[in-house]
């Protein structure tokens, strides 16, 4: 068979093995992997570089409305460029309910939020704000099957939170149905509560969203909504983990045997609160829920990150313009810390960070990295083994590493619409220096080579770790 692509003479290193090898891509798919294959139209040569799973980023924002009239910076183009140049080939992003709208409207609105605009592959999760009759009995069964099937649920936001007893609905539902269900825990009450406090004492700057977001309210929400989902018995997965109070949590319930998961983010290994008490404004580039802590809670996260605690990593990328006045500065530069809007970007450092900062320095292997940042969310959102892995039948998602090479993060050099890095003179060691989707090259040297409209969008299977371990509930 006449190839399309030849990669010769690479490192393949996938989440359960490294070996020398070649790799044939014909019609986008990996057909041969061996030794000396030969007959392609084009090669390309991979002596000395790292061969791995394109990255898959789970979790990141882009082009989702907002109810307080904050505008995220980017949509499908630029983030997916953007991420593409940091060597992921797909990303999910959030189709997000409004309360009092139809899901299914939500995810038809996403659709043509996207449509022509990405350079690599994606598919939706969805945001269920208003678990309704309807929504529970009509929409969400059959948008699971259709090939939506994981969303998020929130014990946050006044427009997003559910109550407990929405949650256990929602929760057996997802049992039924078997999609993965997702949650950001944080206890709404007490961050309400703090909040006010702090306000009705003049303590707004941004340091005090840190505050106000305290690690307590994250640990008690995660201990709740690990039990929902023991009731119910569903797996979850516990997104953005910020500390060890959090992280106890899920460590409990897995020593338990219960099937919860966890997600974590570059910015809680790279940042502190000190990063949101900054001069002036300036902490408000770093405002994103939950806060970033402190030294101890970054080694916790890399702690958690060794020992199999976490097993997906995300960026959370939530895109917001610092100078702008539908940005960080919506209700400007002397706001209350309680209304800039939330989120960092991240799509093109994620991989090279914990790249860097993981496997160059030696806290992660490098097959740890593969599964946390590609083959387990594959696995856990129903991609896998189309994505997420360098096998025979896959698609050939590729990310070639040059493992030596330094870079300094520079927010010109990045491709968000962003216009700021939380990272801007971080130096890392090792970076994507070619990215391939489907065997098309969308990215070489950091910057772009495909155009909006070559990925496509992606239907999830049911999630195999969404299935519940079995026992016989009766609902
Ligand atoms: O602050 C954050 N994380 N913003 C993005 C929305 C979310 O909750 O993930
Ligand atoms: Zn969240
Ligand atoms: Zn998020």
């Amino acid at each position: 068979m006449q190839l399309d692509t030849l990669i010769k003479n690479g490192l393949i290193i996938t989440a359960a093995d490294r070996y020398q090898a070649d790799i044939g891509i014909k019609d986008g798919r990996i057909v041969a992997l061996g030794q000396g294959l030969e007959g392609a139209d084009e090669v390309i040569d991979a002596d000395g570089l790292w061969v791995m799973p394109g990255g898959i980023d789970a979790h990141c924002h882009l082009d989702q409305p907002l109810s307080d009239g904050a505008v995220m910076a980017d949509g499908f183009e630029s983030g997916t460029r953007s991420a593409a140049c940091g060597g992921t080939t797909t990303v999910i992003p959030f189709a997000a309910q409004q309360k009092g709208q139809s899901l299914r409207a939500a995810v038809e609105d996403y659709h043509r939020r996207s449509e022509g605009q990405a350079l690599i592959d994606y598919a939706f999760h969805m945001i269920v704000t208003d678990p309704t009759e309807t929504v529970l009995k009509e929409e969400l069964p059959a948008l699971i099957a259709e090939g939506y099937s994981s969303f998020k649920i929130y014990l946050t936001y006044d427009d997003l939170k559910l109550n407990d007893r929405e949650v256990l609905e929602v929760l057996a539902m997802a049992r039924r149905e078997g999609g993965m269900v997702m949650v950001h825990a944080e206890n709404a009450d007490c961050i309400a509560y703090l909040t006010e406090l702090l306000e009705s004492q003049g303590q707004t700057s941004p340091f005090y969203h840190g505050v106000a977001h305290s690690a307590i309210a994250e640990r008690e929400a995660t201990h709740r909504a690990i039990s929902l989902a023991e009731l119910i018995d569903v797996p979850l997965l516990i997104v953005h983990v910020s500390g060890p109070e959090a992280i106890e949590q899920i460590r409990w319930a897995q020593g338990r045997g219960l099937r919860v998961y966890g997600e974590t983010c570059p910015q809680y290994l790279m940042l502190t609160a000190a990063d949101l008490d900054k001069e002036g404004f300036e902490g408000a580039k770093c405002v994103c829920s939950p806060p970033p802590r402190d030294k101890a809670a970054q080694e916790a996260v890399w702690q958690a990150l060794e020992s199999g605690v976490f097993q997906v990593f995300s960026s959370d990328h939530a895109p917001f313009r610092y100078d702008d006045p539908q940005g960080k500065k919506l209700h400007g530069d002397e706001a209350g810390f309680h209304h800039i809007p939330n989120g960092i970007p991240g799509l093109e450092t994620r991989l090279p960070i914990l790249f860097s900062e993981g496997v160059v320095k030696e806290r992660i292997d490098a097959t740890r990295f593969v599964a946390l940042t590609a083959t387990n969310p594959a696995k856990i959102y129903g991609l896998y083994p189309r994505k997420g892995t360098i096998a025979i039948g896959s698609d050939a998602d590729l990310t070639l590493w040059n493992p030596e090479a330094r870079t300094t993060v520079r927010n010109a050099d990045l491709h968000h619409a962003v216009d700021y890095t939380p990272y801007e003179g971080l130096e890392l060691t090792g970076r994507p220096v070619l990215t391939l989707c489907r065997g098309r090259v969308v990215s070489r040297d950091g910057e772009p080579t495909a155009a909006p409209g070559h990925g496509r969008f992606l239907k999830c299977d049911k999630p195999q770790p969404a299935r519940p371990r079995g026992a016989a509930k009766g609902f």
